[in-house]
């Protein structure tokens, strides 16, 4: 979602500020904006649509620092050119960038034109600013001013402010929403996300709720909202910036479908505990006699992560045998959940920002619930939110579809369930046979990968279609509503998820010969029982792409995509891979915009 990006110091920071901005266009935004502080005022631009129709607007001779930028996401107005941020106040001395939302925006919004005020967009932000311009009547001090400014606010931001009457320096806050500094020689860097200054400089601190930093090209001072100072160290971010670079790939959800194998590594790295059959995972924060005492475990995430849930909660059910299911975390903080105490809930998170599951995760904790994480983004929201938890280490992930962190995901959650089954009755040989499995995927997913041309041959066939059904059972069965969900999300097909059994309960009344069936059929023991539900889909003229194993017979399907062989258990994570895949060669084929899908966002940090 929205993005920001500023920098101070002795360079221009025009064309630092527009790299940082398309570096962050991958969180999905529907226009952007930037100002500059100089001796003449602040001079700001904006434009709907991509960063380079900014690009495009902006005067040649535009230089200076500090600059701040914004990638706007609409929640309050249009995605139009006036309602972009950067927004400046009645005065014209501040300009404000803002992530979040404003939950009091009506009432200051009255205030504001009871004071003669009038707003000219439809933003919350703009509101920000006018607050801002109101209390520096009183506090000349920006830093001052802003805090002032946000006593009177309620809501989630992370804010940077320019400030014509000091032109050398930048005001940021954070409640909610991230605010990252990056440290430089003579000058300073403010981003939301840490990709989008890497480049420049990997020496970061990352803002709490409820504090205000000043930047300087020399360096920033830190205060809470109170006004009390505080002291931050600085920390190194283990990132490459390539790995925010397309490389030699035209999209970033193929270059990080190709990932895989690393990143699955990465996952596993230093975890597999061969001397005693188990899964060491430093991050838990729970002994061992803690972990025997929870009942039942309780998942939660959005999108794919809640997908990658459910595979989570069959692991640790079938490996743990503890019971456990997964939820959206959406659903579940409105509906005023009954928190069991003895049970142990878990936040799935890639960006560690969505709201949605951060919520859920605070009102756990407000009523004293032990929550892990399992999340990709170290030092996130949620991951600090949490007692402790799995990082899975997959890198960062710019396609808005998830690959690389569901998978990575999914075999963090086939540790933690080797990790729970191995402290209860999971046997030392059980405990063996599944961590050689874990081993050997990085190269069995490599071995997928490379059945690129025959899953591209089924994806041109599928785009031909308007819809398609996905089915799969038990293990197979959030792997067909993250397939569905992936091709809905890149190649816009609609597509629907049906666990197979339950077709001929109703949907089977929508096979025909215009209706294709991708199955996942992985050869475990409900393999027969699938089979004769592919048999009453060929039947009613149904045709087949299915997704299994060696063993799945020809005539059944039209087409079939073969995996190797896992432990039954681990299926999902490759079963998934060719899926993938073919949601990308779809998307491609109908030539969409396949890492910014319409209308979607990365992080969904707004409810
Ligand atoms: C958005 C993205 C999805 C993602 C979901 C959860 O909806 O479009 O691809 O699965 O958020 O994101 P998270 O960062 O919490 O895993």
């Amino acid at each position: 979602m929205c993005g920001i990006v500023g920098y101070v110091g002795t360079s221009n920071g025009v064309p630092i500020v527009l790299e940082g901005l398309q570096r962050l266009e991958y969180r999905g935004y529907d226009s952007s904006g930037l100002a500059v502080a100089g001796s003449s005022g602040l001079k700001v631009h904006k434009a709907k649509g991509r960063v380079s129709d900014l690009k495009a607007a902006l005067p040649k001779r535009i230089k200076g620092s500090p600059a701040i930028g914004h990638t706007r996401w609409a929640t309050h107005g249009a995605p139009t050119d006036h309602n972009a941020h950067p927004h400046v106040d009645f005065s014209g001395r501040f300009a404000v960038v803002h992530n979040g939302i404003i939950e009091n925006a009506p009432q200051i919004r009255e205030r504001l034109v009871a004071d003669g005020i009038e707003p000219r967009s439809e933003t919350d932000t703009e509101l920000i600013a006018h607050l801002i311009g109101q209390a520096a009547v009183e506090h000349d001090d920006p830093v001052d001013a802003l805090r002032t400014a946000l006593r009177r606010v309620e809501g989630a931001y992370g804010l940077a402010v320019l400030d014509a009457q000091h032109p050398d320096r930048i005001v940021v806050a954070r409640l909610g929403s991230p605010i990252v500094l990056g440290l430089g020689d003579r000058e300073m860097y403010v981003a939301s996300d840490v990709g989008a200054i890497v480049r420049h400089t990997r020496q970061v601190v990352h803002l709490e709720d409820g504090e205000i930093a000043l930047l300087e090209p020399d360096g920033f001072t830190t205060s809470t909202l109170d006004a009390r100072p505080v002291q931050k160290v600085s920390e190194l971010v283990d990132l490459d910036d390539e790995q925010f670079d397309l490389g030699e790939h035209e999209h970033f959800l193929r270059k990080e479908i190709g990932e895989q194998p690393e990143a699955v590594e990465r996952t596993l790295s230093g975890r597999l505990d061969e001397r005693f059959s188990t899964i060491k995972l430093g991050g838990l924060n729970l002994e061992p006699n803690e972990l025997r005492s929870f009942k039942r475990v309780y998942i939660l995430g959005c999108g794919s992560a809640y997908y990658s849930g459910e595979i989570g909660a069959q692991l640790i059910e079938e490996l743990a045998r503890i019971p456990a299911t997964a939820e959206a975390a959406s659903e579940f903080r409105y509906r005023n959940p009954v928190i069991d105490p003895d049970g142990l809930y878990i936040a799935v998170s890639q960006s560690g920002e969505t709201a949605d599951t951060l919520a859920a995760v605070e009102e756990l904790t407000r009523k004293g619930a032990r929550v892990l994480g399992v999340i990709n983004q170290v030092g996130s929201a949620i991951a600090r939110a949490n007692n402790g938890g799995v990082y899975i280490h997959a890198g960062p992930e710019v396609s808005v579809a998830s690959s690389k962190s569901f998978t990575s995901t999914c075999v963090a959650f086939a540790m933690l369930a080797v990790h729970l089954g191995r402290i209860r009755d999971l046997s030392p040989a059980d405990g063996d046979r599944l961590i050689q499995a874990l081993r050997d995927l990085p190269a069995k997913i490599a071995a997928i990968l490379e059945q690129e041309d025959a899953i591209k041959e089924a994806a041109e066939w599928l785009a031909q279609y308007d819809s398609a059904m996905f089915i799969g059972r038990v293990r197979g069965w959030p792997i067909a509503r993250e397939a569905a969900q992936k091709i809905k999300e890149v190649a816009y097909l609609h597509a629907e998820a049906y666990q197979s059994a339950e077709l001929k309960h109703g949907p089977l009344a929508l096979i025909c010969e215009t209706m294709p069936v991708v199955a996942v059929v992985p050869d475990d023991e409900l393999n027969e029982k699938q089979r004769s539900t592919l048999h009453e889909i060929k039947a009613r003229s149904g045709q087949i792409l299915a997704i299994g194993h060696e063993s799945f017979p020809e005539d059944l399907a039209e087409r079939t995509i073969v995996v190797p062989r896992t432990e039954p258990e681990l299926d999902p994570i490759l079963l998934n891979i060719p899926l993938q895949l073919l949601a990308y060669h779809a998307a491609l084929a109908l030539d969409r915009d396949i890492d910014r899908p319409r209308n979607l966002a990365k992080s969904v940090t707004v409810e």
